[in-house]
């Protein structure tokens, strides 16, 4: 697996790989690498006859008071899991590659960037949406994965994709779970083991108001019985529980159409996000 730190060998790499067999799969990552991403490279090698991933930790999609000094970094072991997994190239640019000085352009995707997590966290996709179009700039993938887990990240992603004519098709892969449900995060690393107990509560209660709303019951009543287990559980401050539409992410007050279940709550300092598909009856 190669190694890249600079744009004009990533250039030069990926012209390499494009005249060799041809179609590239990108996996774009803030590294401190789990299973959750491996599930994406392994659906990328599916996918493509090279896969490419990067490690970059974005500072734009951190709040000011949010954990970015300390996200988990794991350079090494990243790159030796990559490399297990047969990924071809490894794009690593340094900060100032990414945002060089005189750096003043921001990509912002209304309405679907709004509510839920762009409520808790003014900014935030605005910096997802801008070092996404500029991987895709520097990678030119073909195809690109992103992970369920960040439901509204996806959204957001597939919207500015389709806005700015990005040709690269945006691809998704379910949440991988550990045993007791709840889904990987490098941010799971943050839990004491009394926290990583108390958090199962969240798909927990995740997984009860979906079956409750599947099953005809009231929507308001199922979130309000979801908020009140995380509360119970020990979630020290949630942000939301509620039903969206699975494509628009707008509210839903009835199940016509595929909706997704998503909350955002904290466990002492972490703030973990969940969500679930919610389907009508067939
Ligand atoms: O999901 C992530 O790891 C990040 O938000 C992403 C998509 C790599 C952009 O920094």
């Amino acid at each position: 697996m190669q190694i890249i730190r600079d744009l004009d060998s990533l250039r030069a790499a990926i012209a390499a790989l494009r005249a060799d067999r041809g179609k590239i799969a990108f996996v774009p990552t803030m590294g401190a690498l789990h299973a959750g991403h491996m599930a994406l490279i392994c659906e990328a090698s599916a996918r493509a006859s090279h896969v490419v991933a990067s490690v970059f930790v974005n500072p734009t999609q951190f709040g000011p008071n949010e954990d970015f000094g300390r996200y988990p970094r794991k350079e090494a072991e990243d790159s030796a899991m990559l490399e297990a997994h047969g990924a071809s190239l490894l794009w690593l640019p340094p900060v100032e590659v990414m945002y060089p000085e005189g750096h003043a352009t921001t990509i912002s995707v209304s309405g679907i960037s709004e509510g839920l997590c762009g409520a808790s966290r003014p900014g935030h996709f605005d910096g997802v949406a801008t070092v996404v179009a500029k991987l895709f700039n520097q990678v030119g993938p073909d195809v690109a994965l992103f992970g369920e887990k960040d439901y509204q990240q996806l959204a957001v992603i597939r919207r500015m994709a389709a806005d700015l004519d990005f040709a690269v098709e945006v691809a998704s892969v379910p949440t991988q779970r550990d045993a007791d449900g709840l889904a990987l995060s490098s941010r799971n690393a943050y839990l004491s083991p009394e926290e990583r107990i108390a958090a199962r509560a969240l798909p927990r209660a995740l997984g009860d108001a979906a079956q409750a709303i599947q099953a005809g019951g009231d929507i308001g009543a199922a979130l309000q019985a979801a908020q009140a287990a995380l509360d119970a559980a020990g979630f020290a401050s949630i942000d939301y529980v509620e039903l969206r539409d699975a494509d628009t992410l707008a509210p839903v007050t009835s199940l016509s159409r595929p909706a997704r279940i998503l909350a955002a709550a904290r466990i002492g300092t972490t703030r973990l996000i969940d969500n679930l598909p919610v389907l009508p009856a067939a």
